[in-house]
């Protein structure tokens, strides 16, 4: 008889256990192991018996490739790669509150003026989701709304008749399958009624969304539990302080990654954000210290976001590091080369640094904006209001060159800002690495940056006294040192 053993597995990312540990090896998050009842024994084989043959078909498509569906949410579209694909499912997780049903009901009520959608709920009551649609102003959108959480039942009315064109399973950590003794929510449930939710939509052609909500504790599985398993995988992100929410690809069998769709929450539902840039920048105060404008990328777009630095004396032993919105083993990078380079000393001084507007960066070609942040929050010095930042830096203190140069200087310039400090374009230079004649077609005057000492220059030493200088001394603050 088949050995029926408890096992235990990570919440969080899927890895199973013969015992409990605080944290899970494979993902590093701790606390989120729990037991679950133990779905298989060991692998049986085929057991001899004979299958029946496969048919195999030519690579090349017949006729054209079905069109997408565009939900007539140009973000949401964006991110899904132009358009919703037939057959297809789509994860959209994220943490709790951010947005993801509003997010959904939306689509669903745009969607239903061209195709059929079912939403189907297993959090909410249907007069919730009434009471929600009428706020957001869909009240008379055709969705087929339901209340249920059990996958047969689903499964079931979606076998039968014509199906939907759209599929909206509003959370998956709901739903449960009730051949599955362990409790909704867990990973073994969630993978089943994934798996059981996809298969129908392969079959019958409709395009499936699974909401799957982001947790921290390890009593529900989060959604990196399905990432192997959807075509496309969508996070929504964003500060809950925040009005902005940005919709991100990780992953898309049909279409680009790292494209985001940026939105607002506002008391009638989800806007969408057209120019991200203008937004981004809003509450920004020119001439302060210690800010700088990033001209980055995400995905094919170009997003102009604040970079806030704040270096401040400490009075700890060791001083402060703190970062939001970017990635803290690159800051410690900067300060570093800065440090190591540039003879910038941020010693005795806690630090800060903080991407305005909720907005994460994950390019490395906002090294040297965090670097021109930090060394003017440093200096006191500000960097110039209408100048644009970008560029990675290495070890060695030489300033990368990054891709889409031209998209950032042209946003840029549509913003209205003057100049850049950019790397140097390798192949557009001329032998002193400057006034490359492409870069004049934007309008911009192009700081060419190779080095990270080329933006400490622009900045005076702070060691250097300022507002009195030492008796006798008439020479200004001397500028900072050199490698
Ligand atoms: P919700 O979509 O329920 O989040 P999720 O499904 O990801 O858990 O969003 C809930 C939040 O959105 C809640 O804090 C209130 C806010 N909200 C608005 O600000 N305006 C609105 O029109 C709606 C519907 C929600
Ligand atoms: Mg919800």
């Amino acid at each position: 008889m088949a050995k029926s053993t408890a096992s235990f597995v990570c919440q969080n990312c899927g890895a199973s256990y013969t015992k409990w540990a605080g944290r899970c090896d494979a993902c590093g998050e701790w606390n989120t192991i729990a037991e679950e009842a133990a779905r298989e024994t060991a692998p049986k084989g085929l057991g001899g018996k004979p299958g029946r043959k496969i048919a195999f078909v030519d690579l090349k498509t017949e006729g054209v490739p079905p069109p997408r569906r565009t939900t007539g949410i140009g973000e949401l579209d964006r991110v899904c790669g132009g358009g919703l694909v037939a057959g297809s499912a789509i994860l959209v997780g994220g943490d709790p509150g951010i947005g993801k049903s509003t997010l959904m009901l939306q689509a669903s009520g745009v969607l239903a003026g061209k195709a059929s959608v079912a939403y189907i709920t297993g959090e909410e009551a249907i007069d919730q989701v009434r009471l929600r649609a009428d706020r957001l102003g869909l009240s008379k959108a055709n969705v087929q709304l339901a209340a249920a959480t059990n996958v047969r039942d689903i499964i079931a009315s979606l076998e039968t008749g014509t199906p939907p064109d759209v599929v909206v399973i509003d959370s998956i950590q709901t739903m449960f399958v009730d051949s599955i003794e362990s409790a909704p929510g867990t990973v073994t449930q969630v993978r089943t009624c994934a798996h059981e939710l996809i298969r129908v939509a392969k079959r019958r052609g409709f395009t499936l969304f699974l909401v799957g909500h982001v947790t921290k504790e390890g009593t529900l599985a989060g959604p990196r539990v399905l990432e192997h398993m959807v075509d496309t995988v969508l996070y929504f992100e964003g500060d809950r302080g925040h009005q902005f929410r940005i919709l991100r690809a990780v992953k898309n069998r049909f279409g680009p990654t790292d494209e985001i769709g940026v939105f607002e929450m506002t008391d009638v539902g989800l806007a969408e954000v057209l120019n991200p840039s203008a937004l981004f920048l809003a509450e920004r105060r020119g001439n302060v210290s210690g800010s700088c404008v990033f001209a980055g990328l995400e995905g094919t777009r170009p997003v102009l976001v604040e970079i806030q630095a704040l270096v401040a004396p400490s009075a700890l032993g060791t001083p402060r590091r703190a970062v939001v919105g970017w990635d803290m083993a690159r800051l410690n990078m900067v300060i570093a080369v800065l440090e190591a380079r540039c003879g910038v000393a941020f010693t005795g001084h806690d630090l800060y640094l903080n991407v305005a507007g909720g907005l994460r960066i994950q390019e490395p070609a906002a090294d040297l904006a965090v670097a021109a942040a930090l060394v003017s929050a440093l200096s006191g010095d500000p960097v110039p209001a209408d100048a644009v930042v970008f560029g990675e830096i290495g070890l060695s203190g030489e300033v990368r060159a990054v891709a889409q140069r031209d998209l950032r200087l042209k946003e840029a310039a549509k913003l209205g800002f003057k100049q850049a400090w950019a790397p140097r374009s390798a192949k557009k230079a001329d032998a002193s690495g400057h006034n490359k004649p492409d870069d004049t077609k934007t309008g911009l005057t192009i700081k060419s940056m190779g080095h990270v000492q080329d933006v400490v220059s622009h900045f005076t030493d702070p060691a250097a006294p300022k507002a009195t200088p030492p008796q006798g001394g008439k020479a200004g603050p001397s500028k900072m040192r050199g490698p």
